[in-house]
């Protein structure tokens, strides 16, 4: 890792522009890349398994079909995560939070675990993660997101120390406002809503800012260069090297 005014560089569902998203493939691929952190998504099975898998449901990632949340992990883990709409043809299983997590004892990165509470509920979501994060003794490598209010305010209530931020993409929304209502420390807002005032507005306020999802390498330069703290990029090896360049 490099000195901490850089813009941290963080692989969104692992570098998934290269392999099948949220597998670890392409988390080994961010780390190789020599990214800071990986970014990925948390739903949970129907037998209480954390699953990395980004939609409610099976159908985009997978050769199979159905809700996460109404298979079981013996279900979920039949199914090639290398089959991604004739995007991809690898074999590649969605992986467990213990698997991620297993790894990234012995690597050294920073982790954005997303809890993909928005569009469906999973009861107890919040101290489950948490649970898991202590079992492994990440806490200090961790950073907690999510779109839904409500999962943010639960992290808070539960008393985690770890650094917390709110998602959002839509137009319009204070994001120095969102952060204070939900505790969090961090924005993390699609690209195309930030401005440099807003961001600036957000730094005034110790609120840290990254984006996603960027991968065009001119606008990685402009806001690296505007200050930005860390970027969600499906191209990590891209991002890495405009940093280097800079
Ligand atoms: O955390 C940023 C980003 O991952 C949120 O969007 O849809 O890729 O999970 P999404
Ligand atoms: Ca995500």
């Amino acid at each position: 890792m490099e000195c901490d005014n850089m813009t941290q560089i963080f692989a969104h569902r692992g570098a998934s522009g290269i392999h099948p998203e949220n597998t670890m493939k392409a988390f080994k691929e961010a780390y190789k890349a020599g990214c800071d952190g990986i970014e990925l998504d948390v739903q949970r099975t129907k037998d209480g398994v954390l699953v990395v898998i980004h939609d409610e449901t099976v159908n985009r990632t997978t050769n199979g079909k159905g809700m996460v949340g109404k298979l079981t992990y013996k279900e979920i883990r039949s199914l090639n995560a290398g089959y991604n709409k004739r995007k991809w043809f690898t074999h590649d299983k969605v992986p467990t939070l213990d698997e991620v997590f297993e790894w990234l004892k012995g690597n050294n990165l920073l982790c954005n675990v997303e809890l993909k509470t928005d569009k469906v509920k999973y009861p107890g979501l919040e101290e489950d993660v948490l649970q898991k994060i202590a079992q492994y003794s990440l806490s200090d490598r961790m950073i907690l997101s999510s779109f839904n209010l409500q999962t943010l305010m639960r992290l808070h209530e539960l008393g985690t120390s770890i650094p917390k931020a709110a998602i959002y993409s839509k137009k319009g929304v204070n994001p120095s406002l969102l952060a204070q209502t939900t505790n969090a420390s961090a924005i993390h807002a699609n690209h195309r809503v930030m401005t440099p005032a807003l961001m600036e507005s957000c730094q005034r306020m110790n609120i840290q800012v990254r984006l996603y999802t960027l991968n065009q390498p001119a606008k990685l330069k402009e806001w690296m260069e505007a200050g930005l703290a860390g970027v969600i990029t499906d191209y990590p090896d891209r991002a890495f090297k405009v940093r280097k360049e800079l």
